[in-house]
């Protein structure tokens, strides 16, 4: 529910368990007011402390400056006095950066606009509100709109703001951030995710001092590196106490959040665009809109933070018609073969799959162009016969014999300086005149900001999905962008090149899912480069890592399980010595990870043993028992091996409470060390549950615990499935 008190100029923004407060001062300024837990009326205009020092400009009638500094603003803009962080920065022609923005008026309606070209969380009218605030700078013209939805059931609120000119110049924007929220200090701490090719997302948690400390990729992609998530928790917080602040970027291309704490105690936590390179020249009668930003407040620790997040995406993010569903178990033959592959190959791999349950074959790079190692072809998106004897759909159609699906590998933003693409059209390769282009894997990268690029590499794709029975694509992405410049673009919008960039990747995308819906897009960008909340919005699940190790996995799928869904992680069982790390662990356990995602396999079945053989037939029964359970159900950490140095837990709980999974990977063994006792959660405290043979009571399992004993070796894994009595 979203509510305006007349009386107090407040805004007061309800969810189910959260309140988020707006005020207006001096008819002008938009400023913070409160967000946190809920809150029953809106009389809360005492928060914004406007009878201290140094007051607000209608009052003491002059320090405009030491008020901006000092105050608790929804967008702060750059160049009149507040010196934090700004959300905004714009230049006008003549040169000067500042902008004032007066508050103009509001609308409620039910609802959520979409926002154009971006990836966005959506509602029906009846599911959610959205609360627009305009401002208006009045010496450029410049219209502001701040946009707020919530959704009926859910903790989350929705930033985005539009920027529209509504005068007569040009002007250019510098830096449009998504969201903004200022508040007291409460001893924050600031928790992200970091880590680097084949380790992504290894949560890390640090005390907020003054300063800024800033999370970010300015590499035109989410990146393996930095993740467009920050959240402050109190120090307290765990899985399911203290207070977390959360903010998540619905956007695939460079960002920044930060975390600020100022002179006076208190905290800007901002996200959105990184201003680094960026620029956006808006002419009169234009509008910009900036991505937007998921805020989940949570009073319960992380695990409800991480919930929040999990329903949200699955109810209101994703729309790919296989969210839903158990999605094919797939065999990729990128760890079997490598480039080393022909029809043959593939189908010896697919007729071993088939026979053990294992339902779709994906070819992975190398089926197209003269492509035989990474170093040509791609651009060159028709089949390799000398590769592919007979043709696409001949091998499709003897996959499907097998009672299999068939998908594959595609890299379509990518040009490699070998390929008849770039021969015809050097210039459509990202590059500065005159400098040598940046090279990284041997590519570049096509300038998808230009809308011939993005047609002729749609029309080629699109070519080779109608030319056969294709049911999944894997869209790939391997290489950052360096030396930025387009021949499409004027000198004064060359900065715009990154979002252009990225608005064409998505345009690309939605085209794909358009035109052909019955395909399973999975994303992915060396692993999980671009695993963010942008891409769901156009498939339903994303490569998680290039590193496939059990062990390595846990920290990674960890982490990105504390904002996404699992329903949306790929994650595959491949053979061991681990090909990333060398590491060696049991069959069983690697099964028992990988299925905390969408299950697959990548490695050469036709050589595993008779014995894995058998185990992947379990592993494959295991996955059509739980993946309804597990895709659907309520997700909590138990356990985390990076603090216990021994064992990793976590479960996951039906909505109506009535069955439960539980995992346990003892990551290490220990001397002489005694069972362990692992306290589940979710449960119903007054329901009785069936725990391997015996019946508890559902707050025995959650206070007291399951007893798992302690097991010789490294890397044993257990599964316990646990079931109302
Ligand atoms: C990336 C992907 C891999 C594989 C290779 C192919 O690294 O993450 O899964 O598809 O590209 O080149």
């Amino acid at each position: 529910m979203i509510r305006y008190d007349e009386k107090n100029k407040v805004f007061l923004i309800d969810t189910e368990n959260t309140s988020y407060g707006i005020a207006v001062v001096d008819d002008r300024y938009v400023c913070h007011a409160y967000y946190g837990k809920k809150l029953a009326d809106t009389d809360i205009r005492y928060l914004l402390r406007e009878d201290e020092a140094p007051l607000t400009p209608s009052v003491n009638k002059r320090e405009t400056g030491a008020f901006l500094d000092f105050a608790h603003m929804e967008y702060p803009e750059t160049g009149m006095g507040d010196y934090r962080e700004s959300a905004l920065c714009v230049r006008s022609m003549n040169g000067h950066r500042a902008s004032e923005l007066c508050y103009e008026g509001y609308e409620i309606v039910p609802g959520k606009p979409a926002l154009e070209g971006l990836p966005a969380t959506w509602g029906k009218e009846e599911e959610c509100t959205t609360l627009k605030i305009f401002c208006r700078d009045a010496l450029l013209g410049m219209k502001v709109t701040l946009l707020y939805s919530v959704f009926e059931g859910s903790d989350a609120l929705c930033r985005s703001a539009l920027i529209e000119n509504e005068g007569e110049e040009s002007f250019y924007i510098e830096k449009a951030l998504s969201a903004c929220i200022d508040m007291c200090d409460r001893d924050f701490e600031v928790m992200g995710l970091f880590g680097s090719w084949a380790r992504e997302r290894h949560i890390q948690r640090m005390p907020l001092g003054y300063g800024r400390q800033n999370i970010s990729s300015f590499k035109g992609e989410s990146s393996h590196q930095e993740h467009p998530f920050l959240a402050l928790v109190t120090p307290e917080t765990t899985q399911d106490c203290g207070e977390v602040y959360a903010m998540n970027f619905v956007y695939s291309g460079n960002f920044i959040a930060q975390a600020e704490k100022s002179q006076f105690d208190s905290v800007r936590m901002t996200m959105g665009i990184h201003p680094e390179g960026f620029t956006w020249k808006l002419e009169p009668g234009k509008r910009f809109t900036v991505p937007e930003v998921v805020m989940v407040y949570s009073a319960e620790g992380l695990g409800k933070m991480t919930r929040t997040f999990h329903d949200l995406y699955r109810e209101h993010l994703i729309r790919s018609p296989y969210l839903h569903e158990k999605r094919p178990i797939l065999i990729n033959n990128w760890e079997a073969t490598y480039f080393d592959f022909d029809e043959k190959k593939l189908l010896e791999i697919a007729k071993d799959a088939s026979e053990l349950g294992i339902e779709m074959l994906v070819m992975d790079d190398g089926w197209f162009g003269k492509r035989s190692l990474d170093d040509s072809s791609l651009g060159d998106w028709f089949v390799n016969e000398d590769k592919i004897k007979g043709g696409l759909n001949e091998l499709v159609e003897n996959v499907k014999k097998l009672g299999m699906k068939f998908g594959i590998w595609v890299e379509p933003e990518m040009i490699s300086p070998d390929s008849d693409l770039y021969r015809k059209h050097p210039d459509w390769a990202i590059q500065i005149p005159g400098r040598d282009i940046t090279q990284s894997r041997a590519q570049y990268v096509l300038d998808f900001s230009r809308e011939e690029v993005v047609d002729a590499v749609y029309e080629m794709i699109a070519d080779v999905l109608r030319s056969a029975d294709i049911s999944y694509v894997k869209w790939d992405m391997n290489r950052q962008l360096a030396t930025l410049g387009s021949f499409a673009l004027p000198a004064d919008r060359q900065g715009e090149l990154s979002h252009r960039y990225m608005l064409g990747v998505y345009r690309m995308q939605e085209r794909l899912i358009t035109d052909f819906p019955q395909i399973l897009l999975e994303n992915c960008s060396g692993g999980g480069a671009r695993f963010d909340a942008g891409m769901l919005y156009y498939s339903p699940q994303i490569w998680c890592s290039d590193d496939t190790d059990a062990m390595e996995r846990l920290a990674i799928q960890e982490g990105t399980a504390l904002v996404y869904p699992v329903s949306a992680m790929g994650a595959h069982v491949s053979v061991c010595p681990n090909h990333t790390v060398g590491r060696v662990t049991p069959f069983e356990t690697r099964g028992d990870v990988a299925l905390l995602g969408t299950f697959g396999y990548e490695l050469d079945i036709t050589k595993l043993s008779a014995e894995e053989k058998e185990l992947v037939k379990v592993q494959v029964e295991k996955y059509h028992k739980y993946n309804d359970l597990i895709r659907e159900g309520d997700y909590y950490r138990l356990a985390s091996v990076a603090d216990n140095g021994y064992y990793d837990s976590w479960m996951t709980v039906e909505k109506d409470r009535s069955r439960a999974l539980l995992f346990y990977v003892q990551v290490a063994a220990r001397a002489n060390a005694k069972s362990r006792f692992i306290r589940l959660a979710g449960l119903d405290a007054d329901k009785c549950y069936m725990v391997e043979g015996k019946v508890y009571a559902g707050s025995t399992l959650m206070n007291a615990g399951v007893r798992i004993s302690s097991e010789f070796g490294d890397f044993k894994s257990r599964l316990i499935e646990i079931t109302e009595a």
